[in-house]
Order: C-alpha cells, then structure tokens, then sequence
C-alpha cells in the first residue's frame, strides 16, 4: 500500500454515495436467498449487462453462488425500505422472513415495494482482490414504484431530495426557463418561512408539481417533484380563479358526482375567496395529507380504481380549502397556502405553495406566512414580466 491503511481507504471511499439493491435468488429447495449490495452498477446496454461485487468472505454471496441457479434479481430499493435493506444485511439465515415478495417471471423474488427490479442470469464472475466480480445478463427489467430511491452515505442512509428540478413532464422548454426565473424566489420564501416551497403547473388537467426547494416540516418519505394530482375541486382553486374562464369551467367539471349541493356551495365560495384574497389556502392534515398520500406518482398512470379513490379523497376535502377566514387570535392547521404566478401576458403560469407544519400554528403566523407568500409571487411575476421570453 501507499501512504494509506485501511482506515483511510473506507474513510475516503466513503465519501462516494451509492444507491442500495438487494440481489435475490432462489435454491433449489424454494428457499428466497438475499444479499444487500451498494456495488450495483450498469454495465453495457448492447449486450444489456450489469455488475455487482461481493466480497469473497461474504457467507450471503456465498449461499447466493451456491444455490443451485445461475439465475438472480435485482431489486432496486426505495426510500422507504431501510428496514429490508439492514434486516438483509445483518441476518445470517431467513433473510427475507417478513416482508413480502412474488417471484418473476425467471425465478428470483421481486421484493414488493422496491423501486426497480432486474431480471438477470449470471455472464460471469471473475476475480477482483478480495471481492468477485460479478455481471450478469439481463433478461428482463422493470420499474414497481415511484419512491425515490434509498442511499447509503457514510454508514447512513438517506434518500434523493431533488432541488429545484422538472422531471417526468411534457411541460415546454419555455415553462422551464420560466422556472428557473421563479426558483430565485421559492428558495428565499423557503429560507424565510423554513419550509418547503413547491411549484405546479397546469398540463393536461392535471396539476404537475415541477419544482420543489427547501424542507418539508411534516413528516414525509419523499419530495413533492413529479407528483400529479388532479385539477379537481377544491385543489387546484388558483388556476381555476385566475387561469381564465376556461380553466374555471374545467374545473367545475371536474366536481366529484357524488358532492352534493353544500359541498358545490363550498367550491363556488372557496373559488370566489380564492380571488378576492389572491391565495388559497388549505387548513386541516388529516384531509390534506389524505390527498398527498392518494395524488402519489402520476394521475394517469392510475387504475379506474385507484382514480376514484382519489378522486372521492379530494372531493371529502371540500371545507378544508378557502372556505375558513383566518383569525389572529385563533390556532389553526396550517397544511398549505398557494398563491397564482403570472407570465409577462398575464396568464397564470404557476401556483406557488408553502407548506405548513404539523400540528398547530397560531393565526397570525398563518397570516404571516400568507403575506410573504403573496409577496414572493408577485416578484416572481414581476421577473418573468421583465426577464421572461
Ligand atoms: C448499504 C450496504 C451496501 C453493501 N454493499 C455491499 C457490497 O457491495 N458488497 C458486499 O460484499 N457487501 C456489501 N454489503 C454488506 C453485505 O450486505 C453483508 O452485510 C455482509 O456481507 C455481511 O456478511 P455476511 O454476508 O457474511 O452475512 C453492504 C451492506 C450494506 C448495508
């Protein structure tokens, strides 16, 4: 070695993060064997191979090489799945006793819940100091859910939280330049409320979020970037007040059937507070995170089933949203306030959202944070006014 031991060489190793996969096979008996790896990587697309190095002490690799099957998988893990990914790793036997898995269609166990699964068979497995080298040629791969990934940093874990960003859109390259104009002006709102700020656009009759800075102050597994959620009463009320007549129609279109007259009472009062105060806003978690949870990944992607639910979760929200005047004096859950950003012509192109925290938050804070919000999209308007094209 060089001017280094060991203790350096983990120590400066460590600084590179990794995503984490749990390679799966099945023995010859049936039994699910199970090995967590941080040396999972993509190898060739033409041939498809990836790789991973075991160590050659490793009493998992070893039952993995000795299974009886040159078949394996790879299951990407999400956010949500350190449990899974240290009960694997620590355990010597029953390695996946407790959670729930199927088998693909090659043989190996699918993990549920994770976020990519590979179907491969071994190429090869070479040597590679004190690790083996192994690829494997993919038979099949597939993604099973919208969680951002895990990452292993350090002996810890964490998980992706993206900026500012737009992913997984068909917005047009001028909305994005427009936000970058806006981001400026989410980041400062973030830093001064100590919050998360999130952007969303109108596409499609959907509202897509595309931007998001800052923490949440609500527990929460995974950022809001890339998520849909229907432009259905009473979400969505800045573009419906402020996005012309149209989208005002769209969205009373979009009422729930089964909303009965008080309810539609309630959009057409919420909707007229929404432009009479410039913002919306939404008081009450339980009804809010209701939404969050069901408006996970994207609308379309959804079953009939799984649009309806969401759809009735939305519409039992009704006098969560712009219905209640905020009282100084008053203690309120503050979930969300959002207020409309308009381009150079006037349209709203955005909404801006500054997320509240758990539990309960006095009025004037609430009132507060309102003003700033208001504030902070009107400079972001007046930047797209002068320096948008
Ligand atoms: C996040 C994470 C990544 C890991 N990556 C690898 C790896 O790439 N190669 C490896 O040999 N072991 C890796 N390990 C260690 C093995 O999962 C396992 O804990 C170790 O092999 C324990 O030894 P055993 O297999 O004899 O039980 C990783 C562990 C964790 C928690």
């Amino acid at each position: 070695m060089g001017h280094f031991d060991m203790y350096d060489f983990r120590r400066v190793m460590g600084t590179f993060p990794t995503g984490v996969v749990i390679i799966t096979a099945l023995d010859t008996s049936g039994e699910p064997l199970a090995m967590t790896v941080g040396s999972f990587v993509s190898v060739s697309m033409d041939p498809p191979l990836i790789g991973f190095l075991p160590a050659k002490t490793s009493s998992s690799w070893a039952s993995l090489r000795t299974s009886g099957t040159t078949k394996f998988g790879v299951n990407v893990l999400g956010g949500p799945q350190e449990d899974i990914c240290r009960a694997v790793a620590s355990r010597k036997t029953d390695k996946l006793a407790g959670f729930e898995w199927t088998r693909s269609e090659h043989g190996s166990p699918v993990l549920k819940d994770a976020v990519a699964f590979i179907d491969c068979d071994t190429h090869s497995i070479s040597d590679a100091g004190d690790h083996d080298w192994v690829m494997g040629d993919v038979l099949d791969l597939y993604t099973l859910s919208t969680d951002l990934p895990l990452l292993f940093f350090r002996g810890g874990y964490g998980s992706f939280a993206p900026g500012s960003m737009a992913i997984n859109t068909d917005i047009s390259v001028d909305v994005l330049h427009q936000l970058d104009l806006v981001r400026p002006h989410m980041e400062s709102l973030a830093a001064e409320l100590v919050t998360e700020v999130s952007v969303m656009t109108l596409n499609d009759g959907e509202l897509i979020n595309v931007g998001a800075v800052g923490r949440p102050r609500r527990r929460r597994s995974s950022s809001r970037v890339g998520v849909h959620v229907p432009f259905m009463p009473p979400i969505g009320g800045v573009f419906a007040a402020f996005g012309g007549p149209e989208a005002e129609a769209l969205w009373f279109s979009k009422i729930h059937p089964n909303a009965d007259t008080e309810v539609r009472t309630d959009f057409e009062v919420g909707l007229e507070n929404v432009r009479r105060r410039g913002y919306a806003c939404g008081l009450g978690h339980a009804a809010g995170e209701a939404i969050e949870l069901q408006a996970h990944g994207a609308y379309v992607s959804k079953s009939p089933e799984e649009r309806k639910h969401l759809e009735a979760v939305v519409s039992d929200a009704a006098r969560t949203f712009n219905i209640v005047d905020v009282e100084r004096d008053q203690d309120y859950e503050f979930h969300s306030a959002t207020a409309p950003i308009f381009d150079r012509d006037g349209v709203c192109v955005f909404s801006m959202t500054a997320w509240g925290s758990d539990g309960l938050t006095s009025g004037g804070d609430v009132l507060a944070a309102l003003e700033r919000l208001k504030r902070t999209a009107d400079a972001a308007a007046q930047d797209l006014k002068f320096r948008g094209r």
